[in-house]
This record gives structure tokens, C-alpha cells and sequence, in this order.
């Protein structure tokens, strides 16, 4: 199938994560194609264009709900927006993100928060950190529940990371970030995102694992990418960090759109008659005869 959309691809099977496990570019895969989504007709755009994963991301917090970081979602709000996407039944794998302090606290609540995301209808969750969630994604991945990890510049570490700060520029650190990757792995992730990293430290996990690596501002090398729908499409349009590409000036269109519906609303151009209801000459007569009507309108 070429570039263009597959909506029309009736015959698209479900993505399963055995499929997306076992596609690693080096051994002749074609780059994974992950989006965000948050609701049914988002969901419907990122699986007519053919998309192989919609990531019900936590960035939810900040492109649909208008906070400033994405602290401030909850299980319930994540619930909420995998259930409105999984309504769409897209043939692609639904991802629900486990938003801050859902899978902190014990095995036992991560496991529960983790089971009200696959309720909702996702297919696995996602979770951000390296070595120190092994023992949480153990216990997700034990539950039955296929887990995606997250490592480099994780946004629910904005605090202790001291803003959104590209992260592995540092042998260390890079050094840190491969045997973070190699512990998830271990753990039982099927796929990792790499968000944040010089190309060649992403290149650098990639090459160490089996599983695919997902990439968003970590280069080329990943064996797939993912964007945030909002960003792609224009729809967000205050901030541009250096990896995201613009495919559509959404933002703009719909602006223009609004305002030519404002104005033909305050000329009276709009309702015109054809879109309007009317009454038939029977009904109108009859109206007409209490005295609420003029005939022949
Ligand atoms: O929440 C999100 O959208 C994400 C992606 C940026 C990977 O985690």
C-alpha cells in the first residue's frame, strides 16, 4: 500500500502487538507509524491514513485540555479519551498512555490502573522510565497486559529533569539510557519510545535491542516515529519544537472557516433558505387560519 490513506482497505486487519514486536527495521520491517488521538474522530483520521499505532498520549493534558505540562491528567480522564478512541474501532493498536502517579505507588495499583485503560479499550499501556519501572512493567506484563516503555526526555519527569530538556548529550547518560532500554526489554516491554535524544544515542538503543524503538526527536534510526496529532496537523500552533514537521495548517483553516461563518451569520447570509425547514402549503394554510402565519411562505 503506498503513502496515500487506506481508508478504503476493508480487508486492514487489527494491529497486533505481536506484529509491532517483531518489527525491527534491521531485519527488513517498514519504520512503524505511531499518532496521537484522544477522541473517536482523531481516531478515525490516524486509521484511515493507515497508521499502525494511535497512542492515546498523556500530551492530552496539553493539546486538548490547555494545561501546562502533563502532570495533571488522571487514570479516569486517560479512561475517558481511550474509551472515545477505541469507539472508533480503528484496525490500528489503540495505546493507553498511564498518566503521572498511576504506576508510582505499589504493583497492585499500577496493575488496576493499567486494567481500567485496557477496559476502556485499549490494547497495552505505555509508561515512562527506564530501569527503576522494571519491577512495575513486570507486574503489568505478568497481568496480561502488554507494556511500551518510555525513556529519554520523559515529560512526567519535568521537575526532577528541570524542564523539557533534550537528554543521553552525555557518554554517561547515553551510556545509562541503552541499559535503561536493555531493562525494559528484559521486563517484558514490546517496544520502546525514545523521546528526546541525539539521533546517534537513539541509533545506539536501537542497535541494542530486539524490540522496535519508537522515535519522537531521536532521528532517523529509530524503527519507527511517532507524532502528536495536534502538532502534525497544525491544529497547535504556539509551539514548534525542532522535530516536529507541519503537514497541514489546520489551525489556520479552521479560523478562516469560524470567521466566514461568523460574518455570514451577522450579514444574515446564512441560514438561507435551503437550509432551512419549511412547512408545506397544508400546514401552512392551517397556520395561516389562527392568524400565526403569512400564506405562501
Ligand atoms: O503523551 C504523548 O503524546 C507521548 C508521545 C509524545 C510519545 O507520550
Amino acid at each position: 500500500m503506498s503513502s496515500s490513506t487506506r481508508s478504503i482497505d476493508a480487508s486492514r486487519r487489527p494491529v497486533t502487538v505481536p506484529q509491532i514486536a517483531s518489527s525491527k527495521v534491521r531485519a527488513g520491517s517498514e519504520p512503524l507509524v505511531m499518532v496521537t488521538a484522544y477522541d473517536a474522530p482523531s481516531s478515525r483520521v490516524a486509521d484511515e491514513a493507515g497508521v499502525d499505532m494511535i497512542l492515546v498520549g498523556d500530551s492530552l493534558a496539553m493539546v486538548v485540555l490547555g494545561y501546562d505540562d502533563t502532570l495533571q491528567v488522571t487514570v479516569a480522564d486517560m479512561a475517558h479519551h481511550v474509551a472515545a478512541v477505541a469507539r472508533a474501532n480503528p484496525s490500528a493498536l489503540v495505546i493507553g498512555d498511564m498518566p503521572w502517579m498511576s504506576y508510582h505507588v505499589s504493583p497492585a495499583e499500577t496493575v488496576r490502573n493499567a486494567a481500567e485503560l485496557i477496559r476502556a479499550g485499549a490494547g497495552c499501556v505505555k509508561l515512562e522510565g527506564g530501569a527503576k519501572r522494571v519491577g512495575m512493567v513486570e507486574a503489568i506484563v505478568d497481568a496480561e497486559i502488554p507494556v511500551m516503555g518510555h525513556i529519554g526526555l520523559t515529560p512526567q519527569s519535568l521537575h526532577a529533569m528541570g524542564g523539557f530538556k533534550v537528554q543521553g548529550r552525555e557518554s554517561q547518560a547515553a551510556l545509562q539510557l541503552v541499559a535503561d532500554a536493555k531493562a525494559l526489554q528484559h521486563a517484558g516491554c514490546f517496544a520502546i519510545v525514545i523521546e528526546g535524544v541525539p539521533g546517534e544515542v537513539a541509533a545506539m538503543i536501537t542497535d541494542a535491542l530486539d524490540i522496535p524503538t519508537i522515535g519522537i526527536g531521536a532521528g532517523p534510526r529509530c524503527d519507527g516515529q511517532v507524532l502528536v496529532m495536534h502538532d502534525l496537523l497544525g491544529i497547535e500552533d504556539r509551539m514548534a519544537p525542532k522535530f516536529v514537521r507541519r503537514y497541514a495548517d489546520v489551525k489556520a483553516v479552521s479560523v478562516e472557516a469560524v470567521s466566514a461563518y461568523a460574518d455570514d451569520v451577522r450579514t444574515g447570509a446564512f441560514p438561507s433558505s435551503e437550509e432551512s425547514y419549511h412547512l408545506n402549503a397544508e400546514q401552512a394554510e392551517a397556520m395561516a387560519l389562527y392568524g400565526n402565519l403569512p400564506i405562501g411562505d
